[in-house]
């Protein structure tokens, strides 16, 4: 007997009809979000034989070298989502500041912000990157977009989700009553639900994921911790270590094994290099739906007040112990001085 096939459309008007109170306003936006995956997957797929590798030439409001395919990922999220009726408008990390709706329409309730290609650097090195997005609600009466609107703490997200351009393209994201998976089946076109309900394991697999070319900058209590984990006290379990390089490959492990990503900050950068609206806020919202913690080192991600729409924050994320037990480290660090 075949499978039940349940496709995200089928999927989320089935949520719609479990929760009442989910308007499906904001179903325009998955939908919007899932055709543009479609798009952005088949061409990343192709990425080598339709000469869209290789850096454009321009750089990113971050001074970053901006590949050809976050311009091509960024124009279709822009060019799909703008016709969504309920967004005011967009944040997004190949922009520098916000993206009105055409003027033509009423905004819509709705904002969202995106990271249109996470991991860029791996595009032409054929290795896993994604998509990340975020949805609020626009807290303000009347047609303008006002900053309170954007710099929303990450608790006030209605939706956060990340595609993942792997050895299979999947979908995960959550509304606020789970986390759930969808694999994209190139024969049919669809996104069929492949893990309904997601738990990160804990506790997980004993993984630590982060870039130690950076050990030397790090501070004492960050260079503690990653000793602690690369040789535990006799009897500790050990650990082993796995780092993509792209932060949705590297969190999409860690939802489905368990163990810890961090990209903490540096004596020169503090902050780190993560953005908190667009990758670390949405990326925590998942995984406090799936039991897991999120963190900046010291403080809930998800409590965290944006001062910027490209504000940069130190994360700790995944198994809900390791993410403590790091919280512990930088502690008893700081405290020592
Ligand atoms: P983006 O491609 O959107 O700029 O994001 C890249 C980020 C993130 O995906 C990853 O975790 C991190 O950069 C890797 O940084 P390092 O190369 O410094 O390790
Ligand atoms: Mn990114
Ligand atoms: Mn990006």
């Amino acid at each position: 007997m075949s499978r039940s096939i349940t496709t995200v459309e089928h999927f989320i008007a089935e949520q719609e009809r479990e929760h009442p109170e989910a308007t499906g306003a904001f179903t325009d936006i998955l939908l919007g979000i899932s055709l543009a995956a479609k798009v952005i997957s088949a061409a990343v797929n192709r990425a080598g034989l339709i000469d869209i590798l290789g850096v454009s030439g321009t750089e990113n409001v971050h001074g970053e070298a901006v590949q050809k395919m976050d311009d091509y990922a960024n124009g279709v999220l822009v060019g799909i989502l703008g016709r969504c009726g309920s967004l005011s408008g967009m944040i997004s990390e190949e922009e520098e500041g916000f993206i009105h709706i055409p003027e033509s329409r009423d905004p819509g309730p709705y904002i969202i912000a995106f990271d249109p290609l996470d991991g860029s650097s791996n595009i032409d090195v054929n290795i896993s990157v994604g998509t990340i997005f975020s949805v609020y609600r626009k807290q303000s009466a009347g047609k303008k977009v006002r900053k309170s609107d954007l710099l929303q703490p990450g608790s006030a997200q209605l939706a956060a989700g990340y595609v993942l351009y792997g050895s299979s393209t999947m979908l995960v994201f959550t509304t606020g009553a789970g986390v759930h998976g969808f694999t994209l089946d190139p024969g049919i076109g669809e996104f069929l639900l492949s893990y309904r309900n997601m738990k990160i394991p804990s506790p997980g697999k004993n993984i630590y994921s982060i870039n130690e070319a950076y050990y030397e900058r790090w501070t004492r209590g960050q260079q503690r911790l990653v000793e602690r984990f690369r040789s535990p006290p006799d009897g500790g379990a050990s650990f082993s270590a796995r780092y993509v390089g792209s932060m949705v490959a590297d969190f999409h492990r860690t939802l489905l094994r368990g163990g810890i990503f961090m990209y903490p900050g540096t004596r020169d950068k503090p902050e780190g290099k993560l953005r908190l609206l667009y990758e670390v806020s949405p990326m925590a919202l998942i995984c406090e739906q799936a039991g897991g913690r999120a963190s900046d080192g010291r403080r809930r991600v998800l409590d965290l007040e944006p001062n910027g729409l490209h504000q940069r924050v130190p994360t700790f994320i995944g198994s809900p112990e390791l993410v403590e037990m790091a919280e512990r480290f930088l502690a008893v660090a700081r405290q020592s001085g």
